[in-house]
């Protein structure tokens, strides 16, 4: 399937086309690979995005659409790629792909290295893992949850995930799903946002989730019920000496701009007020 045009918004019917082409035939070093699978994801609409920068190179009009996929060694010309070798690579969105192993062939499935008993400590023995290969072992999802979880994310100031409060967005979500799993495994109280009651019994039930919040929810209340009903909460708290509200309130119009300046420099600890006149 080729790229025809850049989508304007949403991509439409017209923005691709499947073409009728013959097999490719492999020069030395190169292999055919029949796709099982192809891993359809939300990069796959930037990827069609033209001169939009953007962190890989865009498909240009006439290419085959990329996506990462599984598929069949079907035609080799490769020592190391024999044909039967299933294999995780940049094959597109088509039937067959030629590849060249390092560049657009990355890997063999994990299924292919059982000859090694174990990989990472883990038995693998009889599992067809080709497809969770491609959706979470390797270049895509399973990584990028497990680097936002263990690089990005930076536990507060108890050093530790156990005992922090996760929000996770897109929580039903395949990148999502995994990253509160893995928050949850290390203790984590997670919150999971995702549109719709089914996504969010998912979260809460499959998935194992604290708490999950419907961003699609009508609360049944208008703006201003909520309003007046969220100023009687936070009234009603302080005075009964249940919230802390800090104050930092500075003194003199003519302090103005040293004051606002604080904000910046991290000069102030709670809500900044400026006390320009006393009541009498
Ligand atoms: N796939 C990867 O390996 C990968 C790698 C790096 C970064 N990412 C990024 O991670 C994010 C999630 O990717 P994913 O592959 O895991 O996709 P995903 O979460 O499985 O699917 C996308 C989800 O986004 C939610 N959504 C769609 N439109 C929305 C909107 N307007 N407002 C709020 N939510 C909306 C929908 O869930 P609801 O029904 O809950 O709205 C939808 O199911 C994306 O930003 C993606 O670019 C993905």
């Amino acid at each position: 399937m080729r790229l025809r045009s850049i989508p304007n918004g949403k991509i439409v019917q017209t923005d691709l086309e499947l073409m009728h082409e013959s097999i490719p035939i492999p020069a030395d070093g190169q292999v055919v690979v029949k796709t099982s699978c192809a891993s359809i994801d939300p990069t796959h609409r930037i990827w069609m995005n033209g001169s939009k920068k953007q962190y890989m190179d865009a498909v240009q009009i006439g290419d085959v659409m990329r996506a990462v996929t599984v598929g069949v060694i079907t035609d080799s010309k490769h020592d190391d790629w024999p044909v039967g070798t299933r294999v995780v690579g940049f094959g597109g969105i088509c039937d067959y792909y030629l590849g060249i192993p390092g560049v657009n062939v990355l890997e063999k499935c994990v299924q292919q290295q059982q000859q090694e008993p174990q990989r990472g400590g883990v038995d693998m023995d009889g599992t067809d893992l080709s497809l969770l290969e491609l959706s979470y072992g390797s270049i895509l999802i399973g990584l990028t949850a497990w680097y936002g979880v263990n690089k990005i994310m930076q536990p507060g100031y108890t050093g530790s995930i156990e005992n922090e409060v996760v929000v996770i967005s897109g929580g039903a979500g395949a990148v999502g799903s995994i990253a509160g799993q893995l928050c949850k495994l290390k203790g984590a109280t997670v919150i999971g946002i995702a549109g719709g009651p089914d996504k969010c019994r998912f979260m809460t039930d499959t998935l194992g989730y604290d708490y999950a919040i419907d961003y699609k929810a009508s609360t049944g209340q208008n703006g201003m019920d909520e309003l007046d009903a969220a100023r009687t909460e936070l009234l009603t708290l302080k005075l009964e000496g249940k919230l802390i509200v800090q104050e930092d309130v500075r003194e003199g119009i003519e302090n103005y701009v040293d004051v606002v300046n604080l904000l910046f420099t991290g000069g102030n600890k709670g809500k900044l007020l400026l006390q320009i006149n006393h009541e009498e």
